[in-house]
């Protein structure tokens, strides 16, 4: 099977590299064609991964959730649980596929870095194309590296300040998933467990305060994490925090999104380099029509990804790896 990268309208070029890379095949393979493939080019497929950031895999024949798990395993990637994110999602595949967000399709969810709030995020997110939406319901991606720079433009002091310092989320979890929020994952399902004792243990262990409030919901402080990150592999300075995703999107009736996020030293985030920085994201962003059968390999240290609002039925689903 031959593979060679092809462009599509939405695609930009940052410092003469595409983004995404898009590959397609040159014939009509079998599946098995491209797990092996696959397989045989896992090397190159991460350092594609690490010089663009993103690649689309556009028309290969990837026709159901069960093949798009094999396409993971194929590359040999280590799956790893959701433990600690913030949506409520359903498991298609066993626990290595699951919906990518089943928040309200009427609600954007603002660029994030998956898990960026944990303190070990996964290392990839894979996205597959299963069903399209009719209308929106893109999932725009943006290179962290270029985020970090316009903020740094936009407001070196409190860029600074936050490299020095850190940040810290505040979340109220409910006793329930809540569908109807998208950070509406329950403490039982972020921590996988009915047990308050074990929520707790497991809390302790990711260095997370907690309060217990009434209703059986759960409040969560982080403990202080990173907010810029100096990718090891290619020294570049990413935007690798939740900041603008907390600022601008974890509102629900337990969340006041103002409050979801502070600077390590407890000071408040600076509101106006947050907006412009949400801003500098949605000039940056690569936007691309989803069609079914597209997987999207993500490397998450290196680029953000968000969702747009939708009509009608969609469904994307998503993987995670910790390597
Ligand atoms: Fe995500």
């Amino acid at each position: 099977m031959q593979v060679r990268a092809t462009e599509i309208s939405e695609q930009k070029t940052f410092e003469g590299k595409a983004f995404p890379l898009v590959l397609t095949p040159d014939n009509q393979p079998s599946l098995e064609d491209f797990l092996n493939w696959l397989a045989k080019n896992k090397g190159q497929v991460r350092e594609q991964l690490l010089e663009h950031g993103a690649i689309l895999f556009r028309d290969f024949p990837i026709e159901s959730p069960e093949a798009f798990a094999q396409v993971v395993d194929a590359g040999e990637f280590e799956p790893m649980p959701y433990l600690g994110g913030a949506a409520p999602r359903d498991g298609v595949v066993g626990k290595k596929v699951l919906t990518s967000n089943n928040s309200p399709s009427s609600e954007p969810i603002p660029f994030h870095h998956e898990m960026a709030q944990v303190p070990n995020p996964p290392s990839y997110i894979f996205f597959y194309c299963d069903l399209p939406a009719e209308e929106g319901g893109a999932t725009p991606i943006v290179l962290s590296q270029q985020v970090y720079n316009r903020f740094h433009a936009i407001d070196a002091d409190f860029a600074e300040k936050l490299e020095d310092v850190g940040v810290k989320y505040v979340r109220v979890m409910p006793s329930e998933d809540d569908p109807s929020s998208a950070i509406g994952r329950s403490w039982r399902s972020t921590f996988l467990t009915d047990n308050r004792a074990e929520a707790e243990e497991k809390m302790q262990a990711l260095g997370t305060i907690w309060e217990w409030l009434d209703g059986d919901n759960l409040r969560t402080t982080t403990a202080v994490i990173p907010a810029i990150r100096t990718d090891a592999r290619n020294g570049q300075k990413t935007f690798f925090n939740s900041v603008v995703a907390a600022y601008t999107g974890w509102v629900d009736e337990r969340n006041d999104p103002t409050q979801a996020v502070r600077c390590g030293d407890d000071s408040p985030v600076d509101e106006e380099a947050v907006l412009a920085t949400a801003a500098a994201m949605k000039e940056d962003c690569v936007s691309f029509k989803w069609k079914k059968g597209d997987v999207l390999f993500i490397d998450n240290a290196l680029v953000m990804h968000s969702r747009q609002p939708f009509d009608g039925p969609r469904r994307i689903l998503a993987s995670i790896a910790r390597s």
